[in-house]
């Protein structure tokens, strides 16, 4: 055998080894069912010493005996999803490890979360950071910056593939996801219209003006800072930019960050009933004296606030953008049961 040829046979064995394993990766995904069976097994009385049952158990368990309402709510959400998931996914490329950056670890409780940045992520990486310390740590006395430090909670993709599937079998996976134009219209006013997002109007800014205004200001080319929501809009509907790169984590679609269809989450919590879902996460992982940070005394005004200006910044723009701004945002509405704005002009 020629040594070229030998070359190309490695090479084609190492191909094959890698798509395995991958392919162990996506079946892992797929055959893990709520239902911990063989989760049970695999953990069995090894878990904390067999002192705990897992959050999963504990969903488990809620889901068999006579279920709590929430339960049934949480039970309905992820049927819809699962639903949403066969009726509108065809067949999808393979997931790579990498695809699981936004997936954070929590060996010691046994839990995942997918963090979708604008729905409430500080506090739950908070949260997480408050579980692996010893005692119970304050998740609120934790600074913004230090919950969002890389590297400070494992991500999914650090790991082998056989390790990424065993914890995906076994373990509690959930998300939390919002109203995906309420999280667009957070997004652009938290980092193009406030005076403390320099940082990101000089990165994107720049750009989308650069890209989109004809005739610009020198001083709005240097300094990104004046960007209105329909030249964002523009940007996003622009093939360029995610032909460029993935679309930033603020507005990428939650579905494109954490793959609902592909790794099966045990609960959906929104960002719209946050108190009552985090608790419910909370009460599985079994955390008792932890308590999800509480929103500010405002939060129901910022609540309502949020969805009118949602409504306001879209009212200025034009029912051909409005429909192909649904359309890409659309998959986020069908899985998580979102419905149309009312104030959009779809048709
Ligand atoms: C989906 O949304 C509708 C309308 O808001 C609501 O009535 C229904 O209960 C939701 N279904 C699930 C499974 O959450």
């Amino acid at each position: 055998m020629g040594r070229r040829c030998w070359r190309r046979r490695a090479l084609a064995a190492a191909c094959l080894g890698a798509a395995l394993l991958l392919l162990l990766l996506l079946l892992g995904a797929a055959a893990r069912a709520l239902l911990p069976e063989s989760g049970n097994k695999a953990l069995g009385s090894g878990w904390l010493g067999g002192k705990k049952r897992s959050p999963l158990q504990m969903l488990y368990d809620l889901d068999q005996g006579s279920s709590s309402a929430l339960a049934e709510v949480h039970r309905q959400r992820r049927n819809l999803l699962r639903r949403a998931c066969s009726r509108h996914t065809r067949r999808q490329r393979l997931l790579q490890p990498e695809d699981l950056r936004h997936v954070l670890v929590d060996d010691a409780h046994g839990l995942l979360y997918c963090y979708v940045p604008k729905v409430a992520c500080t506090n739950w990486k908070r949260v997480l950071l408050a579980l692996r310390g010893p005692g119970a740590a304050d998740p609120q006395a934790i600074p913004a910056h230090q919950a969002h430090a890389p590297g400070r909670l494992p991500s999914l993709a650090d790991f082998s593939p056989a390790e990424i599937n065993r914890r995906l079998r076994a373990y509690l996976t959930f998300l939390f996801v919002r109203e995906p134009f309420e999280r667009l219209a957070s997004a652009y006013r938290n980092k193009f219209a406030r005076p403390y997002s320099a940082a990101f109007q000089r990165l994107y800014g720049t750009r989308i003006v650069r890209r989109l205004r004809p005739r610009a200001h020198p001083d709005a080319l240097a300094r990104g800072h004046d960007v209105r929501f329909a030249e964002f809009l523009a940007y996003l509907l622009d093939p360029r930019t995610r032909r460029d790169e993935p679309f930033n984590e603020h507005w990428e679609r939650a579905h494109a960050l954490c793959h609902p269809c592909r790794l099966r989450y045990d609960v959906v919590g929104k960002f719209e009933t946050l108190a009552e879902d985090a608790a419910f996460v909370l009460g599985l992982v079994g955390a008792p004296g932890l308590r999800f940070p509480a929103p500010p005394p405002r939060a129901k005004a910022a609540s309502a606030a949020s969805q009118d200006l949602a409504r306001r910044l879209f009212q200025d723009i034009s029912p051909f953008y409005q429909r192909r701004l649904f359309d890409l945002y659309k998959m986020d509405f069908l899985l998580f049961n979102y419905s149309a704005p009312s104030y959009l002009r779809l048709h």
